[in-house]
């Protein structure tokens, strides 16, 4: 009996480790990118019921569809992306910040987007937590 549950536990730890490493590789550091975020905050809000800028607030984002912060105006380009179904996940946004014409070409967001994959990645980690992304 002691054993099984030595055993059990000794699995349940190789499982958990693995999947915080797997975890890790996809979202990147959320410190490092709270700095690279710095790009985006002067049209961005992140926290929950923060105001529109040039750009709509971010909180809840990922949850709540494209183009649907409230009292926001989205270009007809942004429109357009929405009702393809496309959503906002790690793919889609790790992309578009890239470079946003290449996956929106008529978004009215001016920013040429972020050539690092860890800056990305980071950048990802980041907005997970701050704008309260429930996976
Ligand atoms: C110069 C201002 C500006 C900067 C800088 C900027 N954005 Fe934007 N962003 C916008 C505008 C404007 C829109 C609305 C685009 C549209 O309607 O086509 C937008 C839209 C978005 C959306 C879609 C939101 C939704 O509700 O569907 C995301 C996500 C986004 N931006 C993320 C970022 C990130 C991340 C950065 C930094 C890497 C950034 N933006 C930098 C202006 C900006």
């Amino acid at each position: 009996m002691a054993s099984t549950v030595k055993l059990l536990s000794a699995l349940a730890l190789t499982f958990s480790v693995s999947g915080a490493a797997l975890a890790e590789d996809l979202v990147g550091d959320a410190t490092k990118g709270e700095k690279v975020f710095k790009k985006c905050q002067a049209c961005h809000t992140v926290e929950e019921g923060g105001p529109n800028r040039v750009g709509p607030n971010l909180y809840g984002f990922m949850n709540r569809g494209i183009a649907t912060a409230a009292g926001y105006n989205y270009s007809a380009g942004m429109k357009e992306y929405a009702a393809t179904g496309a959503k906002w996940d790690e793919a889609t946004l790790f992309k578009y910040v890239e470079k946003p014409k290449a996956l929106v070409p008529k978004t009215n967001m001016s920013f040429p987007g972020l050539k690092k994959p860890e800056d990305r990645k980071d950048l990802l980690a980041y907005l997970e937590a701050a704008t309260g992304y429930k996976k």
